[in-house]
């Protein structure tokens, strides 16, 4: 049963405040999580409560630091730690708003992770096994940022993500050897190149590229000078994150100067799937833009995975629409989108049984907190979204991988191809 409940503020990876909660059961185990942050939120996202004011630029989190100390912790105390729906539910009811905004989604995804930890504590077992209760699980497949973008650099340029996914490596480690050299490859390229400008949010390069299409040209150069072949061992995948640049149909692209209606949009976006080895596209179009998802997902859902993230805000709802709408093949899973593990799992779960790929994911606010490299091992989500190959607070995730593979040993499975909801080419 659970002794104590704290919540604390520490801070995370833009040096912002965020929460940490600590579970404390009779027995003395304990579970620690702290709540990531995004940046280019969907509107239908649990809301982080945040105090406002001068301070820290009003991101400070005090108010929901108090709510995990006092409310959540007097709901919890005494509960047994088995039943996490039953928690979760204790902690949706406790907070009574429909966005989370009362106690805050930070205080909640905080809370609700640390239970998971407690949980697999007591247990004895790492979380990934926890989560798994014996069923089959995979190392997914790693979706790596090599340049950032969008509000993750200043709109440099107007994609958000430029990532690179290994279905064709042998295992997850493996995944990593190579997307090392793509990354290296492309830092050596864009010095070269005079252009290379640091790293942006995620660990990416900041892209000092002149248009969107340079960005494509330079990844699969990359790609190719760390001797791997794009296509068949090498897929690029895209975050256009399109809410950040459009609505109502009508997109503002900086780097190009130019208004795009929707068949544009997609259009533009057509050219690029031809032109480049592109696995996945996540958000092609706002999340206003159901009519843009759906005609998208149409005209490529059989090629490429077309992933809802703003658009379907790891909510188990919107996932069933989307499914009877076939307007993705593919759901991006964030638990603070949600708000509680419950729900995160219920949402994942949903696009599953409609055989849509699943992308446990990171924020671009992050820590050292690594509870989605468990989600996506225990849940056999098959994919992961973390960020770039630099900067600790995504290392710690892809690193976690490494050690689950190896506690799995002759039993790890690399999901590879099986993640993606289209054919190996
Ligand atoms: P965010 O970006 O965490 O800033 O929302 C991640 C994403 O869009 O996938
Ligand atoms: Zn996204």
């Amino acid at each position: 049963n659970i002794r104590s409940v704290r919540g604390r503020r520490v801070w995370d990876s833009r040096g912002r405040p965020t929460v940490e909660a600590e579970i404390t059961l009779a027995s003395g185990k304990a579970g620690r999580a702290i709540a990531p942050a995004g940046a280019s939120t969907g509107s239908g996202e649990a809301l982080d409560r945040r105090d406002g004011g001068a301070a820290f630029g009003g991101m400070d989190v005090v108010h929901a630091v108090d709510a995990v100390n006092g409310e959540i912790a007097t709901a919890l105390a005494g509960k047994p730690i088995a039943d996490q729906a039953m928690l979760d539910t204790l902690l949706i009811g406790l907070d009574g708003t429909a966005n989370k905004s009362r106690l805050g989604g930070n205080a909640l995804v905080a809370t609700s992770m640390a239970l998971l930890h407690a949980r697999a504590a007591s247990e004895g077992q790492p979380l990934w096994a926890s989560l798994a209760a014996g069923r089959d699980v995979r190392l997914p497949l790693p979706e790596i940022q090599i340049f950032g973008g969008g509000a993750h650099a200043s709109r440099r340029v107007d994609v958000q993500d430029f990532m690179v996914m290994c279905p064709a490596a042998g295992s997850f480690a493996e995944a990593l050897d190579w997307t090392a050299e793509i990354y290296r490859a492309a830092g050596v390229m864009l010095k070269e190149a005079g252009k290379l400008q640091g790293v942006a949010d995620e660990g990416g390069y900041w892209p000092a590229f002149a248009a969107n299409e340079e960005a494509l040209d330079f990844l699969v150069r990359a790609i190719e000078k760390a001797g791997l072949k794009p296509a068949s061992e090498v897929g690029i995948s895209l975050d256009i994150a399109a809410s950040e640049f459009g609505r109502g149909g009508s997109y503002e692209l900086a780097l190009d100067k130019r208004k795009l209606d929707t068949g544009e949009m997609l259009d533009l976006l057509t050219s690029w799937i031809k032109a480049y080895p592109i696995l996945s596209i996540e958000d092609p179009v706002a999340e206003d833009d159901r009519e843009g998802f759906i005609a998208f997902t149409a005209r490529h859902g059989a090629d490429i995975q077309i992933i809802g993230d703003d658009y379907l805000v790891t909510d188990e709802a919107r996932v069933r629409q989307s499914i009877s709408d076939k307007a993705v093949n593919a759901v991006l899973i964030k638990p603070n989108q949600a708000g509680t593990m419950t729900e995160t799992l219920a949402a994942a779960n949903a696009g599953r049984a409609a055989g849509f790929g699943t992308i446990v994911s990171a924020r671009s606010g992050e820590s050292e907190d690594v509870t989605i490299s468990h989600l996506a091992v225990g849940w056999n989500a098959g994919q992961l979204k973390v960020g770039s190959f630099s900067r600790s607070e995504r290392m710690a995730k892809w690193n976690e991988c490494l050690r689950i593979e190896e506690q799995l040993g002759r039993d790890a499975v690399f999901a590879g191809w099986s993640a993606l909801p289209v054919k190996r080419p």
